[in-house]
């Protein structure tokens, strides 16, 4: 992921909006390699990219806001993404969410909690990602323990 000054940001955008003109459908392309490249989706970034793909604001807009995946704002220094698909919930993923979103912020400084469907990792759950890396067999203690060095 890179960091750059609005202008530089703006000049980038653009550069990746321009690889894909020659592409069918080439807006989701464009939105993943910003969100690849740059970790969000800023405004002057829908604004660049409707300009080079000749769209209006109004429709980069409304796919980036569809999508959960593309984010608008920087992403947090941590992730937890629990999982709430029916295998986890079967064994109390949803109070485990609920719990966590309820002390987010006792996790420290810069801390997401996100919700996934589905890790593959049904058997072991409840199941999450701690910054990315898979765990199974999630508890709020469990949480606590591996997350320790974010209080
Ligand atoms: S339902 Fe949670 S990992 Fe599959």
């Amino acid at each position: 992921m890179t960091t750059a000054s609005t202008t530089d940001r703006v000049a980038l955008v653009r550069a990746i909006a321009a690889q894909h003109l020659s592409d069918r459908g080439a807006l989701m392309p464009v939105l993943h390699d910003v969100m690849a490249e740059l970790g969000h989706i800023a405004r002057e970034d829908v604004e660049a990219i409707a300009d080079v793909l000749n769209l209006s604001v109004a429709e980069v807009h409304g796919v980036v806001s569809f999508y959960h995946d593309f984010r608008t704002e920087p992403p947090a220094a941590h992730t937890v993404a629990l999982c709430r698909g029916e295998a986890c919930q079967s064994v109390g993923s949803q109070a485990l969410y609920d719990a966590t979103v309820a002390r987010a912020e006792s996790l420290g400084d810069g801390v997401e909690v996100a919700q996934v469907f589905c890790l593959g990792n049904c058997a072991l759950g409840p199941s999450g990602t701690i910054d990315g890396r898979l765990h199974g067999r999630l508890s709020a203690q469990r949480l606590d323990s591996l997350t320790k060095e974010w209080h």
